[in-house]
């Protein structure tokens, strides 16, 4: 099942972007260059982005506008940056986030 919308009847949808390699937790995935990590994430079936502090309750798609921090992950060693507005960019390294994460950098 791929969640990725590459059809809509009133959104433009920019089918020629180019296609390029990230890496979610180690794995090698593929995304559209420019999308956001969220939506390259829902394409490859990825629904869990962190994890909460205190209860280690899973998160992931709630806003998608960059409002609730749901989407929160490690992102290139940064922890808290919410996927759901940052483009894909070739060789991202992406991670689930644990709490708050750790600077990696
Ligand atoms: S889903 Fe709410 S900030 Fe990303």
């Amino acid at each position: 099942m791929c969640l990725r919308v590459d059809n809509h009847v009133i959104l433009d949808v920019n089918k020629d972007l180019k296609i390029v390699e990230i890496f979610v937790d180690g794995k090698s995935i593929k995304a559209k260059d420019g999308e956001p990590i969220l939506a390259a994430l829902l394409a490859n079936n990825i629904i869990i982005n962190r994890y909460t502090l205190k209860r280690r309750e899973p998160r992931g798609l709630f806003c998608g506008i960059g409002q609730c921090t749901d989407c929160a992950m490690i992102v290139d060693g940064v922890p808290n940056v919410r996927t759901c507005i940052t483009p894909v960019k070739e060789g991202m390294v992406i991670e689930t986030q644990h709490g708050l994460g750790k600077e990696k950098i």
